[in-house]
């Protein structure tokens, strides 16, 4: 699907991050995998990435997130009326993981549920929050990006678990008095679901003592399937965003892509033709952290300075599904 926005405008207006306070090197998981800091390094940009601890769930990951940005946004939770938790990586499958969050911020007035996009699921629950605000239904939304992604790697797949790590990022979504969304373009492809999956514990193959023994719960990736599908993607995507919104790569001030593997960053921006200083890069501190790193990415861009009242933002998401999506801004928010 794509679209340019018309009509009311409708921005973020608060955003907040969170990690996890353990840092994992390299090096860390060399002691435990055969891999080295030296491969990590050179085929992913990887340096470190964070883990939760035993004893935290996805939703004490994303509620320090989710209250710095309602804090930006000068709102209360009860302004709230919609909480959207991208994710694949929930406290639980049901209740939701935003209903939970909702009870704990108090958003007592909010519908809330999780949407599982994989790593694009930032990029779509913005894109619905925005239509919800749009046609008015919501008046207030909060988007929480956020996945704990250590909690189902598999530690003897030295190719798959050294590129993930886990984090929160959420943002306040609300008419503004400036343009803030310019457009979307979102799509999936489940044909290339099974580069991309996590087979156990659905109603497809329900929790054995079998599916345990088989580490069928946790992530499988065809890795050079998806590097090639993320490559794709990430160039199409932005280029079919900005010509729906009638502007062009010249007009983007940040690109803020998917944080999977610094060497499919350098191959989009390279395709694409943007300056390399407008791209946001920080795989090497955090990993791969799926839902949460286009928000992680966007808060280090306003951090040092590169996003600001005005610039024009374009951001690219993929993962599993295979899904993709983009959306293309005026940032709004405070710096
Ligand atoms: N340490 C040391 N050696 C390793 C490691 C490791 N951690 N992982 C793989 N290798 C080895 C392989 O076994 C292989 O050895 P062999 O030649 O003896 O068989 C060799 O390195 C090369 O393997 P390749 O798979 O060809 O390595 P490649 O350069 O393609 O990099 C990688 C692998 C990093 C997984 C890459 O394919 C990739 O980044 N793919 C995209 C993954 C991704 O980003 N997924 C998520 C995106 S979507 C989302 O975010 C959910």
């Amino acid at each position: 699907m794509i679209g340019a926005a018309n009509g009311t405008p409708i921005s973020i207006t608060g955003l907040g991050t969170h990690v996890p306070e353990r840092v994992v090197t390299n090096d860390d998981l060399a002691k435990i995998v055969d891999t080295t800091d030296e491969w990590i390094v050179t085929r992913t940009g990887i340096r470190e990435r964070r883990y939760a601890a035993d004893d935290e769930a996805l939703s004490d990951v994303a509620l320090p997130a989710a209250r710095a940005a309602l804090e930006q946004a000068g709102v209360g939770a009860a302004d709230i009326d919609l909480v959207i938790v991208a994710t694949v990586t929930p406290d639980m499958p049901f209740p939701s993981t935003a209903a939970l969050i909702a009870d704990h911020l108090g958003a007592t007035d909010a519908a809330a549920y999780d949407l599982a996009a994989g790593c694009t699921g930032f990029m779509y629950a913005i894109a619905q929050a925005f239509g919800m605000v749009e046609s008015g239904l919501s008046r207030r939304s909060l988007v929480i990006g956020a996945d704990v992604l250590s909690k189902i790697m598999d530690f003897a797949d030295r190719s798959t678990c050294v590129l993930f790590g886990d984090g929160a990022g959420a943002v306040v979504v609300e008419p503004s008095a400036e343009a803030g969304f310019l457009g979307f373009e979102l799509g999936a492809d489940g044909g290339g679901g099974k580069d991309l999956y996590l087979p156990a514990g659905g109603s497809r193959m329900p929790a054995s003592a079998e599916t345990v023994a088989r580490r069928a719960h946790t992530v499988q990736m065809n890795g050079r399937e998806v590097f090639k599908f993320a490559t794709r993607v990430l160039v199409s995507s932005a280029r079919d965003v900005l010509a729906r919104c009638d502007l062009s790569l010249d007009d983007v001030d940040v690109y803020v892509p998917h944080q999977a593997n610094v060497r499919i960053i350098d191959h989009a921006v390279a395709k694409l033709g943007i300056p390399k200083e407008k791209a946001i890069v920080n795989v090497d501190r955090y990993g791969n952290t799926s839902s949460a790193s286009i928000p992680l990415a966007l808060a280090d861009a306003v951090a040092d300075g590169r996003v600001h009242q005005g610039s024009t933002v374009l951001m690219t998401g993929m993962g599993a599904g295979l899904t993709w999506g983009s959306a293309v801004m005026r940032w709004t928010a405070p710096v």
